[in-house]
């Protein structure tokens, strides 16, 4: 049985078609008191660019607080918040940011129209019913949550992706003039998720003729930027988004692997952010992807990055167990890294002895 994949649905391209948002979204404000809810990074809260957002009298601007990785409860909280307005349901949620926003958004939408706690949904085709309609403009680039058809969310006892037919967006906006203004290091460790992410996405047994030709042209580009000697430059800027969104493509028709099967164990314990704890932990996967991790070192030497150490030295055995926990859950990942005899390979101990590395 194939899946009949739906990774996003239209497409705005190019430097400063951002300003074209508000007939994109015109189009949608059919009634009267027709609302759209933004939720922005709150890395703009005060910046002039909240002043280009095209915020209407009766719309929602929310600021999201991106400290923690996107939690159900948050999700959850937002919904009841704007059911609780009695203004009906908004015509699109924007999310406006990174990853973090960008999951927000997607799964915020589905749950104005799907019974109960987001927690009930996280897995693979729980959702029952289309959300509303979701936009999503990202403004740092590495994370493919601009396409992909996950939502990751942690919850009390996971952190599981919302996936299925309903959890694409349907409006992406990629202009990569709202990148250029992305602090490092984050830039660098986000957009290295988008490397993790091919590099994965290649290695293993689930990989498909669509997702290697994906991944190798988002590896081509990404190479380009990042072994070159100026990531930052204007063209770069714009390579970078293009090589996330291809990058992010690839794995609708792949699996990502040991990195994220790790350090989504690592995130559920310490809350480090997606980027740089995928960093910390590929840093220590030579075994899994030797030339992967050399290429990645390099470039961290060519950009002057240190990423962060002794991650793991104050945890106790009981968290380090935990992360070990989670990670396992990961099945389709670690079965796309080593194959259906994949417990055979990936035992409690060795994942002890990478996590105690970090
Ligand atoms: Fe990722």
């Amino acid at each position: 049985m194939f899946r009949n994949l739906k990774p996003v649905g239209r497409i705005l391209y190019g430097r400063n078609s951002f300003d074209q948002l508000g007939d994109v979204l015109g189009e949608l404000r059919i009634e009267k008191d027709s609302f759209v809810l933004f939720l922005v990074d709150e890395y703009f809260d005060g910046k002039d660019f909240l002043k280009r957002i095209p915020v209407q009298e009766q719309d929602i601007l929310k600021i999201i607080d991106i400290t923690d990785e996107p939690k159900t409860k948050t999700v959850d909280a937002m919904v009841a918040e704007i059911k609780g307005l009695g203004k009906g349901n908004p015509v699109s949620v924007v999310g406006i940011g990174g990853g973090s926003v960008m999951d927000y958004a997607k799964a915020i939408r589905l749950m104005f129209t799907n019974e109960g706690s987001s927690v009930l949904y996280q897995g693979l085709d729980f959702i029952k019913n289309k959300g509303i309609h979701c936009t999503v403009i990202p403004t740092i680039s590495g994370t493919g949550a601009e396409v992909s058809m996950t939502t990751v969310l942690t919850g009390p006892l996971k952190k599981l992706g919302i996936k299925g037919n309903f959890t694409a967006a349907d409006q992406l906006v990629l202009d990569p003039e709202l990148i250029s203004t992305v602090p490092e290091p984050q830039r660098f460790y986000t957009a290295m998720d988008c490397y993790i992410h091919n590099i994965e996405a290649l290695n293993g047994y689930r990989r498909t003729q669509m997702g290697d030709s994906l991944g190798q042209e988002s590896l081509r580009i990404f190479r380009d930027i990042y072994l070159g000697n100026d990531s930052r430059s204007p063209e770069n800027e714009e390579k970078l988004m293009i090589a996330s969104y291809l990058g992010g493509l690839s794995l609708t028709y792949s699996e990502v692997g040991a990195c994220h099967a790790m350090s989504y164990g690592l995130a559920t314990v310490t809350d480090i952010h997606h980027g740089v704890g995928n960093c910390i932990v590929f840093n220590q996967l030579e075994e899994f992807y030797p030339e992967g991790v050399k290429e990645f070192k390099e470039m961290m030497r060519i950009n002057n990055i240190d990423i962060p150490h002794g991650v793991t030295a104050g945890c106790t055995p009981e968290e380090i167990d935990k992360m070990i926990d989670v990670s396992l859950t990961l099945v389709f990942m670690w079965a796309h890294v080593c194959g259906p005899d994949w417990q055979k390979i990936i035992t409690r101990d060795k994942l002890r002895g990478l996590y105690m590395k970090m």
